[in-house]
């Protein structure tokens, strides 16, 4: 299998931290590629037509994308303990989680690409403080939520520590820990894992 990605993706991230939980990275050849959001890269284009990555070709489904659906079948090559629970409210809960921080992420995203791509005559403020609020108002939440998720390590958390991995690379005057100390003692702890330290951004 391929993976495009890009190291500096967060969503990227969070494809590469599922593979290495699953224990199936082994499978997975890692092909890093700069991209654009107004510029398309002619191999990718020809693998996803919205040429986004993290895109995974496979050799049995085709080029599966977004990053939620990679991350479910790669969750299904393994036989351990699943990182998409299959029934119960032990599948919505995770489910929820993953919307949440990828929500999270989208609005973090979106705000690197206005002050890193968009002509500065084109910025609009507003629109920025109204994605940071967005931003902030999920990581209320995670900080409110935190407590309840312990050992647990599946696709809701996992994407939680891909949203505060990411804050800490692009938006390190954010001081997201400040207001949000339980948190910030969770993240420190799963920042430790094998996977999560193979696949810090760069
Ligand atoms: C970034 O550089 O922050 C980035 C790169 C690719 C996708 C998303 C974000």
């Amino acid at each position: 299998m391929r993976l495009w990605f890009n190291p500096a993706s967060p969503f990227a991230r969070k494809v590469r931290v599922v593979a290495r939980e699953a224990g199936v990275d082994k499978r997975i050849e890692e092909m890093s590629i700069l991209v654009s959001p107004v510029k398309a890269h002619p191999d990718l284009a020809r693998e996803n037509p919205l040429v986004k990555i993290p895109a995974l070709s496979t050799p049995d489904e085709g080029t599966l994308y977004d990053s939620t659906v990679i991350c479910d079948y790669l969750d299904s090559l393994h036989r351990g303990m699943s990182l998409f629970p299959k029934t119960g409210s032990e599948r919505w809960r995770e489910l929820r989680l993953q919307s949440l921080c990828d929500g999270i992420l989208d609005a973090a995203v979106l705000m690197r690409y206005e002050g890193a791509v968009r002509p500065e005559a084109l910025r609009w403020p507003d629109w920025v403080a109204g994605q940071m609020g967005k931003v902030r108002g999920g990581l209320d939440a995670l900080e409110r939520e935190c407590a309840a998720w312990g050992e647990c390590f599946a696709i809701g958390e996992i994407t939680a520590a891909c949203v505060l991995g990411y804050l800490d690379f692009r938006f390190p005057d954010e001081s997201w820990r400040a207001s949000r100390p339980a948190l910030a003692k969770w993240y420190e702890k799963v920042s430790q894992r094998p996977s999560m330290k193979a696949t810090v951004p760069a």
